[in-house]
Parts: C-alpha cells; sequence; structure tokens
C-alpha cells in the first residue's frame, strides 16, 4: 500500500494509494479525530453508490454527521458553500473536529474551502473517489469555489490532514470522467518524462483502463511528482506552476465551449495538445516530442466534440490577462520530462496551436487580435 508524504513541515500529510483498503481507513480516521466528532460531506453519486458501507465504517470511530451535496462542477457555488456552512454550524462544529470530504475534485474544491474558511479554519481530510482528484484535485491544499467571472476564482491554500486513494472506487466512475483523469495521466507523462510514458502506452495498448495492476503504478508517479512540488512550492508562485502543462489553452477550451460541455480533463487532452504543438518551434524538438504528441492524439477521438465559440476561447485565453496587464504563461516543453515557463509567446504562435488543437471541432467566431 504505497504511502506518500506530502512534506510540508508539521502540516506534512500522507496520501495512501491503494485497491480494496477500507478496513485500515478507520485506524487513520480515528488517529486524526480522538474523541472529536467527525462531519462528512459526501457528492450525491458516491453516497449513493458507498454512502451505506463508509457510514457503516466511520461509525467505529465516531457519530458522524452527514452531508450530501449535488455532483458535478455546478456545485462549486456561493451557494453550495453557504449549505455546507450552515450544517456545520448548526452542527456546532468545533476547530477540533475533523472534516471528511468523500468524491471527486468538485468535493475536494470546495469541502476544502469550507473547512478553510469556517470558524477561520478546521481540520480536513478526503477519500478521493475519481481518477482526476486521486492523482492531481485532492493533493496540495488548492481549495476554492468558482465565480461568474471564471473558475476557482475564491479560494485558499488548505492542506488536508490525509488524502485516502482507494482505486476500487474508480470500477464505478463514468467513462467520461475516467477519460477525463487519463488527461491528467497524460499531464504527468509529459512532466515525467519517458519512463512513465513506456508505462502508460503499456496500459492503453492493455485495452483495460481499470487494470488496476497498470494504473496504480502511473497514479504513484504522479502524487510522487505532484507531492514533490508542492512541498517545493505551496503556494504556486514557482516550480509548481508546471503542473498547468495544457492548462492554459485547456480552460480556454473549456470556456469556448461554454461552461459543463466538456469536463475539465477532457478539455486539458486538447489543450495538451495545443501545448505539444507550441513546444515543438524546432525540428530537433518536434522529433523529440513526437511520441508525447502521438499518445495525445490517440486520446482525441475519445473526447466530445461540442462546438467551440473561438472569440470566447480566445478572449479566456489573452483578453482578460492582457487586461490586468499580465501576459498569459503557458508551460510548454523543452523536451519530454523538461517543462519550462514561458511567457514571450508571440499571439500568432498560441493561435496556431489553438487551432490545430481544434482542427476537428465546429468552430464558430472569429480570432482577434
Ligand atoms: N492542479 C494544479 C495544482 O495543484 O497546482
Amino acid at each position: 500500500m504505497p504511502e506518500i508524504s506530502v512534506k510540508l513541515g508539521k502540516r506534512a500529510y500522507p496520501v495512501v494509494i491503494g485497491s480494496g483498503m477500507e478496513h485500515r481507513l478507520v485506524p487513520r480516521i480515528r488517529k486524526l479525530i480522538g474523541r472529536n466528532r467527525l462531519f462528512v460531506i459526501y457528492d450525491a453519486q458516491v453516497y449513493a453508490l458507498y454512502g451505506q458501507r463508509l457510514g457503516k465504517l466511520l461509525k467505529q470511530v465516531a457519530r458522524p454527521v452527514n452531508l450530501v451535496i449535488p455532483a458535478g462542477e455546478k456545485s462549486k457555488t456561493p451557494a453550495q458553500l453557504g449549505r455546507i456552512y450552515d450544517f456545520l454550524l448548526s452542527e456546532k462544529i468545533t476547530r477540533s473536529d475533523l472534516i471528511l470530504a468523500c468524491g471527486g475534485g468538485v468535493v475536494s474544491d470546495l469541502v476544502g474551502y469550507a473547512a478553510a474558511t469556517v470558524l477561520r479554519g478546521v481540520p480536513w481530510a478526503v477519500i478521493s473517489t475519481t481518477l482526476l482528484g486521486m492523482v492531481d484535485a485532492s493533493i496540495g491544499g488548492k481549495t476554492a469555489i468558482n465565480h461568474a467571472r471564471g473558475k476557482n476564482l475564491v479560494g485558499a491554500f488548505w492542506q488536508p490532514r490525509l488524502v485516502w486513494c482507494d482505486t476500487q472506487y474508480l470500477a464505478t466512475l463514468p467513462s467520461r470522467e475516467l477519460i477525463g483523469g487519463m488527461g491528467e495521466l497524460l499531464k504527468y507523462t509529459g512532466l515525467i518524462g519517458q519512463s512513465v510514458l513506456t508505462k502508460l502506452r503499456a496500459f492503453i495498448d492493455g485495452g483495460d483502463l481499470l487494470d488496476m495492476s497498470r494504473l496504480q503504478p502511473l497514479i504513484v508517479s504522479s502524487v510522487r511528482y505532484k507531492a514533490n512540488l508542492v512541498a517545493a512550492d505551496e503556494t504556486d508562485h514557482s516550480r509548481r506552476r508546471v503542473l498547468n502543462l495544457g492548462h492554459t489553452f485547456g480552460h480556454a477550451i473549456e470556456v469556448g465551449a461554454g461552461y459543463g460541455r466538456l469536463l475539465h480533463g477532457e478539455a486539458l487532452v486538447a489543450g495538451l495538445k495545443a501545448a505539444c504543438h507550441m513546444s515543438g518551434t524546432t525540428l530537433a524538438r518536434k522529433r523529440a516530442l513526437q511520441p508525447y504528441c502521438c499518445l495525445i492524439e490517440s486520446f482525441m477521438p475519445l473526447i466530445p466534440r461540442p462546438r467551440i465559440d473561438l472569440h470566447r476561447a480566445f478572449e479566456a485565453l489573452f483578453v482578460d490577462k492582457k487586461r490586468t496587464g499580465e501576459r498569459p504563461k503557458f508551460i510548454l516543453l523543452e523536451k519530454l520530462g523538461q517543462p519550462i515557463i514561458v511567457t514571450n509567446v508571440k499571439t500568432d504562435e498560441v493561435r496556431k496551436s489553438l487551432m490545430f488543437a481544434l482542427s476537428d471541432f465546429e468552430l464558430t467566431g472569429e480570432l482577434n487580435d
């Protein structure tokens, strides 16, 4: 049962990865709460599938108080946050208690932010139930809700005490969510390099996206990579930023499609295609990145093709940043496993890479300067 520490001194915490390890959860939670209380917040789908079983287990530790929130990105709102505050405060939570988030990235973002802010900060932990949550969202303490002006614009860094990744939950994950999680694995492949590329290729060629003997080592490599970056740059001022490989484009494509039409991880696959194209500025680089670009390409047929409003996508990419005097940052690859942060990219290069990634999407609107 691999256990990776996010080394943040006194706030260090373990990310535990394994399959069918629910029986080991009880002593972990007991250690975290002592004689205090446990507040469990579930995503509705996770509650329907696993709520009873988890509830029974957690009763061995404490008398858990539960709240269920609707599944999906639409829950990352002030209204849902308010519901969580109402629940926690009416149940008289204290700063010694523990909030346990059960679900994917939406739940860890939302519940983590509630934990960061209620009573000025209450300890929290995550049972991560999606691939995207396990390899990215639940690790590193980024918590947030969305705002009408964009995703994750209101949030805080608030590290959890434990991240629990039991891959048995992936068996019931809708296939779009699984593919979306693969988008993040593809990102780590570009960042880490050949060793992961070889493993990911073998995993995909194996034809079974739930083959845990192959998937689990990929999750472990990704978590280890992210844990090191978070330990080195907790608040995302320098090295941690490479985790945004493909995200500047991915976010723009998500906006261009209209929120909710593409999952974050799906848009990320197309975003990685654009980033890979933009990285290949010389023939040598293009050649070196070709196996990686091919791997990304092999995922493209698996993502939906909503109509993309180019104007909105480009605005998300450029115009908002220009308004704030900031140049958009792109994470590119010098070669596989060697990310670089670049700000001096020509607008035309950006346009070409975006168009390359969207070549078989139905497009509306214009790309202006
Ligand atoms: N998802 C990127 C980060 O945690 O920094």
